[in-house]
């Protein structure tokens, strides 16, 4: 088993190691000793997957367990679901020393997590993630959301879970355009901070050696995290290939994948890079062959101006500035603060 210690405003470790899941209930334990009910919250295709294992596994360690399962899907990370599990929580008299547990994706992860940081004014939150994408990012760093009308993930709080226990086995029966979709994110990683990660997802493609993938992409995460917990500075660095891949994925009224989003702003932005000469063409041209080679997209037909109106919406935009994560070599990225006019411009070099 790995551990990878996060110290931010609550100090946890994320635990990752194949067969952890049948001994979630020791780890959770070990990280709440005080706590007498547990609420699991899942949704409906993961649930029947491993609920009842988990359950099991927590009642053994003498957890008082109820369990709360949503419909699976991002439309159910909104305000009326949150408002259920709040109920739910009350309706199962859980006490400020109890906790929730998220048994899912990045929706369960973070729609469980705000509910925690809510209810009683913040109970603790444990987080079990069962896709690449939230093993990789959503379950760690504290953040939570629900989606708004407006958008996603516009309401939500910063909220360090408990505890992140990581089962790579429970990643092995994703369907594969789910995998895929959290292969975006780790190339990220490597492109961010890791050459060495990034040589080995060329070399072996899919096949990847998932348990050190995880460490490493966590590892990455976590110093970000902890560099700038509540993302003024240093973590916004996370962002890489996001500033686009978020227009195309709200251009697509979200029918396209986050991950396939991400992959078209990464290779976007690897592209414009090296056409400023930010970065070399050879540089570049990794990134897109890498995208390439796990079946991701590196190319949108979306029009400029429509991409530029949602790229104007970002969250992460600061008055007049649209802040540009650049890769500069493999392993090494810097923020370019463009002028939003001149962000359109850059974008379109990479197009
Ligand atoms: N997903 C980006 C972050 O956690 O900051």
């Amino acid at each position: 088993m790995k551990r990878v210690e996060v110290a931010a405003s609550g100090r946890y470790e994320v635990l990752i190691g194949s067969g952890l899941l049948s001994r979630a209930g020791v780890l959770v334990r070990e990280a709440l000793p005080k706590a007498e009910k547990i609420a699991v919250i899942s949704e409906s295709t993961v649930f029947p997957l491993y609920g009842a294992a988990l359950c099991e596994t927590l009642e053994r360690a003498g957890f008082e367990v109820c369990e709360y399962v949503l419909p699976a899907g991002e439309a159910s990370k909104n305000g009326e679901n949150l408002l259920k599990i709040l109920n739910f929580l009350a309706e199962n008299r859980l006490t400020r020393s109890d906790a929730a547990a998220a048994l899912g994706g990045g929706m369960v992860g973070d729609i469980t997590g705000f509910a925690a940081a809510c209810y009683l004014r913040g109970i603790a939150c444990v987080q079990i993630p069962t896709t690449l994408l939230a093993a990789v990012d959503s379950s760690v760093g504290g953040k939570t959301a629900i989606d708004l009308t407006c958008g996603k993930n516009l309401a939500g709080a910063f909220c360090q879970p408990a505890r992140v226990i990581c089962d790579p086995d429970a990643l092995g029966t994703l369907p594969e355009s789910v995998f895929t979709d959290g292969c975006a994110e780790v190339i990220k990683y490597g492109v961010l901070r890791d050459p060495v990660l990034f040589s080995h997802l060329e070399e072996r493609g899919r096949s990847f050696e998932l348990e050190y993938v995880l460490e490493r992409c966590v590892s990455i995460k976590r110093d970000y995290v902890c560099a700038d917990e509540f993302d003024n500075g240093a973590r916004r660095q996370l962002n890489l290939g996001h500033t686009l891949g978020h227009a195309v994925e709200a251009n697509s009224n979200f029918e396209l994948s986050h991950g396939s989003c991400v992959a078209i702003g990464l290779a976007v932005v690897a592209r414009a890079a090296a056409a400023r000469g930010i970065c070399t063409h050879e540089c570049a041209g990794r990134i897109v062959s890498l995208l390439e080679k796990f079946g991701l997209p590196v190319k949108t037909d979306a029009p400029m101006d429509a991409l530029y109106g949602h790229m104007l919406s970002d969250k992460k935009r600061l008055g007049g500035t649209v802040n540009i994560i650049v890769p500069e070599e493999i392993g090494r990225c810097r923020v370019l603060p463009l002028a939003v006019e001149a962000a359109r411009e850059f974008m379109e070099a990479g197009l």
